[in-house]
């Protein structure tokens, strides 16, 4: 009876095997007799409720269909795979346009900084960097703005927590080194609230006559609206000699200007107030018919010179400071500060 069994089994899967026509279909024929409720694997398992003499001549034809069964589906299989693939080979239209490849975009404040550092760079200026992490005395003192210092409130900063004395032995034992070798000790750190403070880590390491541009990101503890951000971007210049002058900034300034916005631009300097710089001015730019402030600048105060070791009635030089989300957000039309950070994919595809 069991041998009839296998038999029609036979006859049966290879009928099913026939009608089969694509991968889909002859999984479910080797689930039919081969998955786990199949009727062949029903058979196998039965096997050992037979009578052993019985059991030997059913068991090695049912074993012998197992391995037939499983065979064919191979075989199939194999068929099945190179056959789709040649249709979808033939199907394809050589002459259908392409996919459009997606490529990367470059965020406008890094847009921007390129093209600013193409003009100073013509105009013979070094670009450097620095910290982002900075401490009190690079970013306050230095720069004639002492502690208690009224001038301190313009520029709300984020103050970072300081090192435990076992954080510090830590370091030590590391050898990681200080901020600086030559920062006073025990100066509180934070986020850098300008750029301002390269000028200190720079002329404390090189001699003038120089001119730098300093482009970075910097820091505020500020509530954030259309036209401010906790982080923004800043490019911060310095150039020191013999006899630079303040008509020697407005010079580099007005063809800096005309060759980021164009010929036709006009601009102003009007009175301001910075520790750091005596006389102090900011930089206002037209645009659309609006004054608009683009830089605070002036020329270098002689107690920042002595801070860094120079002989203020040797050298003399000016320094200004760009925002540089200010400059792009003329530039390419932006209304929101807010934009350049926020992740905002169909902002950032727009460049
Ligand atoms: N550091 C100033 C600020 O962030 C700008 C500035 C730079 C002013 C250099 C004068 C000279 O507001």
């Amino acid at each position: 009876m069991t041998e009839s069994n296998v038999n029609k089994i036979k006859n049966s899967f290879l009928k099913d095997a026939e009608n089969v026509k694509d991968l889909k279909s002859l999984e479910q024929v080797r689930v039919k007799y081969l998955g786990r409720k199949g009727e062949l694997t029903a058979i196998l398992r039965s096997l050992k409720n037979l009578p052993i003499q019985e059991r030997r001549r059913v068991a090695p034809k049912a074993q012998q269909l197992k391995k037939e069964l499983e065979e064919t589906i191979t075989k199939k299989q194999k068929e099945l795979s190179t056959f789709n693939f040649q249709h979808s080979v033939l199907s394809i239209d050589v002459t259908k346009p392409g996919h459009k490849i997606k490529i990367g975009h470059i965020h406008p404040l890094s847009k921007i900084e390129e093209e600013i550092r193409h003009v100073f760079l013509s105009m013979n200026f070094s670009v450097v960097e620095g910290p982002e992490i900075e401490n009190e005395y690079y970013n306050f003192d230095a720069l004639n703005i002492p502690k208690d210092h009224p001038a301190r409130d313009g520029w709300n900063t984020f103050w970072l927590k300081a090192q435990t004395d076992a954080e510090q032995t830590q370091r030590a034992a590391e050898k990681i080194p200080r901020n600086s070798a030559s920062s006073p000790r025990k100066s509180a750190l934070l986020l850098r609230t300008h750029t301002s403070p390269m000028q200190i880590h720079y002329m404390k390491n090189h001699q003038p006559p120089f001119q730098i541009i300093v482009p970075g990101r910097v820091f505020r503890y500020e509530a954030t609206d259309a036209s401010h951000e906790t982080t923004f971007s800043q490019m911060e210049g310095l150039m020191v000699g013999k006899d630079v002058s303040l008509a020697n900034f407005k010079f580099i300034i007005e063809h800096f200007l005309k060759k980021l916005f164009g010929s036709e631009i006009e601009f102003e300097l009007r009175p301001s107030y910075y520790p750091f710089t005596e006389p102090s001015v900011d930089v206002y730019m037209k645009w659309r018919g609006k004054w608009l402030e683009v830089a605070g600048a002036g020329m270098v105060h002689p107690k920042v010179f002595e801070a860094v070791g120079y002989n203020p009635y040797e050298w003399q030089g000016f320094a200004f400071g760009f925002g540089l989300n200010r400059l792009a957000m003329i530039k390419y039309k932006i209304p929101d500060i807010r934009l350049f950070y926020n992740g905002d994919l169909r902002f950032i595809r727009q460049f």
